[in-house]
């Protein structure tokens, strides 16, 4: 059982599993300061001495004849602007007499078992007793009669911390909110490296590691969207912390709008970190009465490096935030029509993909965009949810229920917040369109996006898609997202409210997730948006995959997948082989080798199968087999990342290890040859020490330890020999040749063989 110590005395908390502690106190002031965050500690009656309060000259102090309080020197866990702190604050909120300071001092405090959801937001969950445990402390600004409750859980099995705050105007003053996040917390010292995901289209969460420097070092999005430029995530490690071992920091929002999330170090080198919506473009108004709730932020520390930092975010976000009946459920094998047809498509060509698909062994065919209106381009018909009879005369209704009697299952394509303007919605409801009033307005693809923050369009967009699912059979569902939010207006919002639009938008979006679920608890959802732009952990909660990338090249979706495995689990990583030469990028690469790439992931295909040779087609037959055979350990195994394609030229190696340790599947993934290359060796992980495995090269034996302290010697590079002798033979100059090359083995267990 996690424990939550509280010291009446010292007035401590100390948050600790077996793992990990966190330790705040309340300050001299009534507000909360940090104590620590990391390995776990053994209790004891006091850290105070940690607190250090100091002084030093050139600053501000919070009392009369006191030189030893200033919140400038003090570590803090949620500090507030304006009374001697001049880092950036967690939250600030304005009064109605225009001032920004505010005192919110502890009122009280409540420790209980399990972990509240958050009112309309996405989060993680408690189950059974003693799963969790949460402490919320409730701090008051009694000249304004407002609260803050400050929420933090501990997991027994999970080696995290989940934050959030809440703000409650019990007073008579309009107050507003310039800034509210979901966590900060001020580090002892900033000796850290920065990791963080960034990219674009079609190269997402690329790794980028930096040195924290003084000063303020931020990740944003101002697009509406959580963003393929950076993800709401950031890490901080020690400078030698590797994949496997040393301390390292993750730090997630469960979010998918503008966010913020930043490194502030002083000149005493601390380090503090701030997570949550994004304040540029945010403020909120509070009633009267009225609460606001933040996201929420995961914290989790791991002294197993960066592998086990993510190691912990993908076992909480697999089982205590991916909801119902698809928590831990493997993942269908999907074929996707997308690039096989792109607009172009008919029933019959639906059905004859379709067909050879379940021949292959797919369990799920995806009916891509261009089956709605009269959707010939991207030009025309978003937002007209209704079949295009023309190109199916039966409707979605009939081919779904062709698809499914053909032993398949069918999804459906959707873009739920988006329009054309050559569309009946847009005629019946150009007032939906988010616009700014007077100006231009923007378009992105040649689309619009629907006013979300309006719970009116919502309603109309739940009902249109509602009545396609329910006289269909739909299993799964593609929610898209191809453009990004310009001339952000909410015209239902009214003009002191504008500077909500942003996060109520997200509010809509979430709130049109929970209806679809509540009414269809059993489709599976993969969100997507023009690929991986939307990939955050606040749509994991509805949609437990997401399509990575638009990308579906192999060597590009390396560090893709790669990147992506920070923060998100394997199951959550929609990946597929497509065809060649790539539709992306050209390049052709084999089908072993795209596939072998695809299958840490929720895996399937992205192409004609019929326009494949009968040996690819057997080929991928083979696949699925082999894929269906190890789908568990693949998509719920542990993973490892084992060579890094961004300090390798683009080679990688990688690894799962299953529940009980006893299968392990290695792959690693050559980009380029290279003349005499140098001489290759990998330690594997997470294996057995003392048991010994098979591995599947060529049923040779190795006991764990061997494979993980001495390593494992993949194919041996090709080495360019231009003498031609009897000698040389193709296996002693390396049978790795060429470029694109791949190599995959299943390491098993040999007990009872
Ligand atoms: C962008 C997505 O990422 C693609 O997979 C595809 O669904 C297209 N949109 C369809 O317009």
């Amino acid at each position: 059982m996690p424990n939550i110590i509280f010291n009446q005395e010292t007035k401590e908390f100390h948050l600790q599993n077996k793992r990990i502690s966190y330790i705040l106190c309340i300050l001299q002031n009534g507000q909360l300061g940090h104590l620590y965050f990391g390995k776990r500690v053994t209790h004891r009656d006091s850290f105070q001495h940690w607190l250090q309060l100091r002084t030093c000259s050139h600053t501000a102090y919070a009392f009369e004849k006191n030189f030893l309080f200033s919140l400038d020197l003090i570590r803090q866990e949620y500090p507030c602007y304006g009374t001697t702190d001049y880092r950036e604050p967690a939250y600030q909120m304005e009064l109605e007499n225009g001032s920004r300071i505010t005192n919110f001092v502890y009122k009280g405090h409540e420790i209980f078992d399990g972990k509240k959801p958050l009112e309309g937001l996405p989060g993680t969950y408690a189950e059974e007793p003693g799963d969790a445990c949460t402490l919320e402390v409730v701090l008051e600004d009694k000249l304004i009669q407002a609260e803050l409750v400050l929420s933090y859980t501990i997991y027994e099995n999970y080696d995290v911390i989940c934050r959030s705050a809440r703000f409650i105007n019990h007073g008579e003053e309009r107050l507003k909110l310039r800034r509210a996040l979901s966590a900060s917390i001020d580090f002892y010292d900033s000796e850290f490296e920065m990791l963080q995901l960034d990219g674009s289209w079609a190269r997402e969460r690329h790794i980028t590691k930096r040195k924290v420097e003084k000063g303020i070092q931020a990740i944003t999005s101002t697009r509406g969207e959580s963003s393929a430029e950076h993800n709401p995530f950031l890490a901080l490690k020690r400078p030698d912390t590797t994949e496997m071992q040393g301390d390292a920091y993750g730090f997630c929002l469960v979010y998918s709008g503008n966010f913020l999330a930043q490194v502030e170090v002083d000149r005493f080198e601390t380090a503090r970190v701030s997570l949550g919506i994004n304040p540029f473009e945010f403020t909120w108004i509070l009633d009267s009465g009225a609460a606001f709730q933040t996201p929420e932020a995961v914290l989790t520390y791991s002294a197993q490096g960066l592998n086990g930092m993510s190691q912990n975010f993908h076992a909480l976000f697999n089982e205590r935030l991916v909801r119902r009946c698809w928590r831990n459920r493997e993942r269908p094998v999907v074929l996707n029509n997308w690039e096989a047809t792109y607009f172009r498509f008919d029933e019959q060509k639906i059905l004859e993909i379709a067909e050879k698909a379940k021949k292959l062994g797919v369990e799920l065919f995806v009916l891509d965009d261009g089956w709605f209106g009269k959707r010939n381009s991207s030009r025309s018909s978003l937002g007209d949810w209704y079949s295009d009879r023309e190109k199916l005369p039966d409707g979605v209704e009939g081919l779904s229920k062709k698809i499914e009697a053909m032993g398949l299952k069918f999804g459906l394509w959707f873009e739920p917040e988006m329009v054309n303007r050559v569309s009946r919605l847009y005629e019946e409801h150009e007032d939906w369109v988010i616009r700014t009033p007077g100006r231009p307005m923007s378009h992105g693809r040649s689309q619009y996006v629907l006013d979300f923050s309006n719970p009116e369009v919502v309603d109309y967009i739940f009902q249109a898609m509602r009545k396609i699912l329910e006289n269909s059979k739909i299993s799964y569902i593609k929610w898209d997202m191809n453009r990004t939010i310009t001339e952000a207006y909410g015209s239902s919002l009214g003009t002191d409210r504008q500077g909500e639009f942003f996060h109520r938008y997200i509010l809509g979006v979430y709130a049109l997730y929970e209806r679809l679920i509540e009414a269809f608890p059993e489709i599976l959802f993969e969100s997507c948006a023009s690929g991986g732009a939307r990939f955050d952990a606040g749509l994991l909660y509805y949609a437990p995959q997401c399509w990575a990338s638009d990308d579906t090249d192999g060597v590009e979706r390396i560090k893709i997948q790669y990147g992506t495995s920070m923060v998100y689990p394997i199951s959550s990583i929609g990946a597929h082989v497509s065809a060649v030469p790539n539709h992306q990028l050209r390049r052709t690469t084999p089908l072993d080798f795209r596939a072998n790439v695809a299958f840490f992931g929720a895996f399937g295909y992205e192409l004609d199968p019929n326009a494949m040779t009968e040996e690819e087609q057997q080929q991928i037959i083979g696949q699925i087999q082999f894929f269906k055979k190890y789908r568990k350990v693949f998509q719920f195994g542990k993973f490892y990342r084992l060579q890094d394609p961004f300090a390798h030229q683009g080679n990688a190696a990688w690894m799962v290890v299953s529940e009980d340790r006893r299968t392990a599947i290695f792959s690693c993934f050559k980009v380029l040859a290279s003349p005499n290359p140098k001489l290759k060796k990998i330690a594997l992980a997470g294996l057995l020490p003392e048991k010994q495995y098979r591995c599947s090269r060529a049923g040779e034996v190795y006991y764990g330890d061997e494979l993980m302290n001495m390593g494992f010697l993949p194919e041996m590079e090709f080495t360019g020999t231009y003498v031609r002798d009897p000698e040389i033979t193709e296996e002693n100059s390396g049978g790795d040749a060429g470029d694109f090359t791949s190599h995959l083995y299943v390491f098993e267990c040999r007990d009872g063989e």
